[in-house]
């Protein structure tokens, strides 16, 4: 389906339903998350995606301040997206939970808490220049969200796979719906905005270029997106996913049809993991 105008996305979106109804949440096998074996290797990373999920809020509020989150469209979608993303995190973190992995009553403030004084610093520089540029910074926002949406997306899918734990399988497969829905309009949007203007054409590609990096780095620390990253795509079949399910999309966008930056970026991090002495 090609959209026309953002209203065309927007009326798509909101056409599809949420898949974590109540009634999905309740049917998980809360009391059969023991039952299964989990690989230990992948408990950093269940951590890592549930406070990623969870600083979407605070990603939110910063956004909420420039004309990308004051475009009646866009700030429509978001109101939605940043209730999704918040349940994703909650329910991976009960997930960690019933795994044994207690976690404090208040740890989304934690999580938040926990941001570096310099992030905010830099997003505090970041939306001030944006207002400065305006709309036309519009194109790069929805491009950074569809590549962090794909990726994401992506990263469920990988962690699905390699984890093979009926209860996470039920409980992604719901998340992994609802985060496709999210890149397809990030990514729709991002294609009407990049086609509309060479300046903004440019000005997305160069920043993406210079300041893209993988979804929680900078506000988490990136040994952290690193383990994360390489422990779900550190082999050939998961560098494979990043090309096919990530890159080649990114690259039907206008102004991106020869983007390597995230296939570079995942290339090195998973030879930087399989260095002796890094684990
Ligand atoms: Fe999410
Ligand atoms: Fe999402």
């Amino acid at each position: 389906m090609v959209f026309e105008t953002k209203k065309d996305v927007l009326d798509w979106y909101e056409r599809q339903e949420r898949t974590l109804t109540p009634k999905y949440v309740s049917a998980i096998d809360w009391a059969g998350v023991r039952s299964h074996s989990l690989d230990e290797k992948l408990v950093p990373v269940l951590f890592y995606m549930r406070d990623v999920e969870t600083l979407t809020d605070m990603y939110y509020r910063e956004l909420r301040r420039t004309p990308t989150g004051k475009d009646p469209h866009i700030s429509k979608f978001m109101e939605r997206w940043g209730v999704e993303e918040l349940t994703h995190g909650e329910l991976l973190n009960r997930f960690l939970n019933e795994l044994g992995y207690e976690s404090d009553e208040k740890w989304q403030d934690q999580v938040k808490r926990a941001v570096s004084r310099e992030y905010h610093a830099n997003s505090y520089m970041i939306t001030t220049l944006t207002n400065l540029v305006g709309k036309r910074f519009t194109a790069t926002h929805m491009t950074f969200g569809a590549i962090h949406e794909m990726s994401t997306l992506q990263a469920y899918r990988r962690l699905s796979k390699i984890a093979r734990h009926p209860v996470l399988t039920y409980l992604l497969d719901g998340i992994i719906r609802e985060e496709s829905a999210h890149s397809k309009f990030y990514w729709s949007v991002a294609r009407l905005e990049l086609g509309r203007s060479r300046i903004a054409r440019r000005l997305s590609r160069s920043i993406i270029e210079h300041f893209w990096a993988p979804v929680g780095q900078g506000s988490i620390p990136k040994e952290r997106t690193d383990y994360t990253i390489a422990t779900l795509f550190g082999d050939a079949a998961g560098i494979d996913v990043v090309d096919k399910l990530v890159t080649q999309r990114i690259r039907r966008l206008p102004g991106f049809t020869d983007l390597t930056k995230i296939n570079e970026t995942a290339k090195r991090i998973a030879a930087a993991a399989m260095q002796p002495g890094i684990a």
